[in-house]
């Protein structure tokens, strides 16, 4: 088994779950993940920081025992409620029968739902509260909605580590420090895409509250540990401010190349002007690079036809995808095409309508497009490139 001592008594006894390839039955894990759970040892107690993923309880178990019989844990935090951190809690509960289950208010409601543990084994805890382990603090900070109502961050004091369960986590399950990892910033920025991105506002909340902390070491649940913390915050400033840069991400699908000729001309137009352009066929492209693309996109181009009267099945994924991942682009295009009804263009600007995206241009076809159609993408191309270059370069 896998433990890693991290700092005298404080032990990483995660899993890596090197076969993953799926989360949320949406998220491509070209690398698997893994759930990271830590053990922190005072003179008077122990404490167990969230635990694990469904089918990993018996790893967890002889991880825990490296370090001491699981039936003496004497406290689970649950920073986060979601299964793959805590759906072990029964069980926990079950094999370690003094520890109390620590969570916020809000988090025993959510817990209560789905492990129902006995009232009697739950202990709520609040912003700034302090759990002393005998030599070991762990000061409970409340970061709601990163990503779910009821999350918080734990940090240990006199070891100045912070435990921020998804928040600054990555889909890995390579490497044990984030610096070991040659592609990690485009895998955190994937991750960050997915499951912060909607939530920018409150990470920037949390930044606020654990840039008053000295902290030496990150050690979040998903992926490696950050023992270079400035610069992951660093990065986590950017994506949560939404800071764009000159690019567009160009979402497109078409059935026999009539949008796909218009996408072709607007990205040809983008180009020559000097903007980085991300084109995704959404008939073969993965959702979270899609997302990590849009962490800093400035500009979105979404290209779909009509078919049966409606937007294309993944022109109306994309819209939906932008609509809830919340991304920072302040300019929007439609490019869309059909055979002999349209549909697609109306339904797209209803749904993007509901974002904050600034829909400066929509071109809508009839079969092939003319020389004058692909000049007119080729336009709606420049316009975006002069709407975004007002953008520092990237
Ligand atoms: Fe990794 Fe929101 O659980």
């Amino acid at each position: 088994m896998e433990v890693r001592e991290l700092a005298k008594g404080i032990y990483w006894v995660g899993i890596r779950d090197w076969n993953r390839r799926l989360f949320d039955g949406l998220i491509p894990l070209p690398y698997g993940t893994t759930y990271n759970a830590y053990l922190v040892q005072g003179k008077d107690a122990t404490a167990l920081i969230d635990s694990t993923n469904p089918g990993f309880e018996g790893e967890l178990r002889s991880n825990i025992e490296e370090i001491l019989p699981i039936k003496d844990i004497d406290y689970l935090v649950m920073n986060h409620a979601e299964p793959d951190h805590a759906n072990a809690i029964p069980f926990l509960l079950e094999n370690a029968p003094e520890a109390k289950l620590v969570l916020t208010q809000q988090g025993a409601k959510i817990a209560g739902a789905l492990y129902h543990p006995q009232a009697d084994r739950v202990m709520t805890v609040k912003e700034g509260d302090v759990l002393d382990l005998g030599g070991k603090r762990l000061r409970f900070i409340e970061a709601p909605f990163l990503h779910w109502p009821e999350t918080m961050f734990t940090y240990a004091e006199e070891d100045k580590m912070l435990f921020p369960c998804d928040f600054t986590g990555a889909h890995t399950a390579a490497g044990d420090f984030a610096r070991e990892i040659p592609d990690y910033e485009w895998i955190a920025k994937k991750y960050f895409g997915e499951i912060m991105m909607p939530f920018a506002k409150n990470g920037r909340n949390a930044i606020e509250k654990i840039d008053k902390l000295e902290i030496e070491m990150i050690c979040p649940s998903h992926g490696p540990m950050h023992d270079d913390p400035k610069w992951i915050l660093g990065l986590y400033r950017n994506w949560t401010a939404g800071r764009t840069v000159r690019k567009v991400v160009v979402a497109y699908i078409s059935m026999w190349g009539s949008t796909e000729a218009l996408v072709k001309s607007a990205t040809s137009a983008m180009l020559s002007e000097g903007i980085d352009v991300r084109v995704y066929n959404l008939a073969e492209s993965d959702v979270a690079s899609l997302a990590g693309d849009l962490v800093d996109a400035d500009g979105i181009v979404l290209g779909a036809p009509t078919v049966l009267g409606q937007l294309h099945p993944l022109g109306l994924y994309a819209a939906a995808v932008v609509k809830a991942f919340k991304p920072p682009a302040r300019f929007g295009v439609l490019l869309s095409s059909y055979g002999w009804g349209g549909g697609a263009a109306k339904q797209a600007t209803e749904i993007l309508g509901q974002t904050k995206i600034q829909l400066i241009g929509a071109l809508d076809i009839n079969g092939r497009p003319s020389d004058a159609d692909l000049q007119k993408a080729a336009e709606l191309g420049k316009l975006m490139a002069g709407n975004v270059k007002e953008r520092p370069e990237a």
